[in-house]
């Protein structure tokens, strides 16, 4: 890898949770960064403008993934790109044709500007959604959700995602773009940015008392930061290629709220299943080997969620403890 001074990437969605902390990563390596957002203006992207090294070396950009003109401003003299930007959401309107054809148009603006390399943030929705795998089947960077299932389950954000990294490795194929993808699971830890994003609602209603019971089912969970590493790791390894699941451990939401109730004593954590009639739904199988062949170490999930509550108390989303005694302390 050259030294990475000089060295000029795009970030699109350069607001949002994960994109935050690649844009701050990239900042402190040295690098040039041009974030895109919607709204360069809007209060929501602020923060950015507070990282280390972002008077010197960042730009914001307006794009919008469904305009090609504004991704392919953003991406001209750039030498890679990380296409982070998505809608996060089940709606299938908003969903799927910004995921695939705004990934397409990444891809389209990549290969214009003749990028070294271009990372692209799928997901653990794009490899794991299959009722026909075996459940001791170890999920891989081999797995495929199956499109019919997740149309048929509604899960409209696994299918807009699994659809565009298919329309990613073809378009990329097609145009000559060195392209690696990443597929995280359930992103939790400190946020960067003012606002909730939806991957932290999955956690903040438990401390709400929004949540009165907790579901009989499984999630695998890794740390922002991590995510965020990982993207710049594989950027900057020459012999990174393909997939990467990026996945620290699964656990049922009974071990989170358990976790959680530890730490935080504090708050209203559920302590009920809401379906205590079938079996407690069991943990599935999966490898992260591929990015510790890397060198790669993951963040344990308890300090994970020990980060995401104290980044909450933090950002103002829950009220701090009124406890007298002892800081809460954390052993793991
Ligand atoms: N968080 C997770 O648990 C998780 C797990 C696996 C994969 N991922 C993937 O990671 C990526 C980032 O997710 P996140 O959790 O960081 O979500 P986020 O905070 O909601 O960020 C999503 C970003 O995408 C931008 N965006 C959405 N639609 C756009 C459009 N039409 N044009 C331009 N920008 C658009 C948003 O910009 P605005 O601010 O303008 O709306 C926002 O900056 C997504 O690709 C997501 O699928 C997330």
């Amino acid at each position: 890898m050259p030294s990475v001074s000089g060295q000029v990437v795009c970030v699109t969605g350069a607001g949002g949770y994960i994109a935050s902390w690649i844009v701050k990563l990239l900042l402190e390596k040295g690098y040039t960064v041009r974030g895109t957002v919607r709204n360069p203006d809007d209060a929501k992207n602020g923060h950015l403008r507070e990282l280390e090294g972002a008077k010197e070396r960042l730009t914001l950009c307006r794009a919008d993934l469904l305009d090609y003109q504004s991704l392919r401003e953003a991406i001209k003299g750039c030498d890679g790109v990380f296409h982070t930007a998505s809608p996060v959401t089940d709606d299938p309107e908003q969903m799927v044709e910004p995921a695939v054809i705004g990934t397409k148009n990444v891809i389209n603006a990549a290969a214009e500007a003749k990028v070294r390399r271009m990372v692209f943030t799928s997901s653990i929705g794009a490899v794991y959604m299959d009722p026909n795998r075996e459940p001791e089947k170890v999920v891989d960077e081999s797995c495929w959700s199956d499109l019919e299932f997740c149309k048929n389950t509604k899960n409209w954000y696994c299918y807009g995602k699994a659809v565009a990294e298919k329309a990613a490795w073809d378009e990329a194929k097609e145009k000559g773009v060195d392209l690696v993808v990443i597929n995280p699971v359930l992103v939790l830890g400190p946020l960067l940015q003012p606002t909730v994003n939806a991957s932290i609602l999955h956690i903040l209603k438990y401390l709400t008392g929004s949540a009165k019971t907790y579901a009989n089912s499984v999630q695998a969970y890794v740390h922002v930061k991590d995510v965020a590493l990982a993207h710049v790791l594989i950027y900057e390894t020459p012999s990174a290629s393909g997939r990467y699941l990026c996945a620290e451990s699964v656990l049922h939401r009974g071990e989170v709220v358990e976790i959680l109730a530890k730490l935080f004593p504090e708050y209203p954590i559920p302590t009920k299943c809401s379906d205590e009639t079938r079996p407690r739904a069991k943990a599935y199988k999966f490898t992260n080997q591929k990015l510790k062949d890397l060198g790669f170490e993951f963040t344990p999930v308890k300090q994970c969620l020990y980060e995401t509550v104290k980044s909450l108390q933090e950002k103002g989303q829950i009220p701090l403890p009124t406890r007298n005694d002892e800081p809460i302390k954390i052993h793991y």
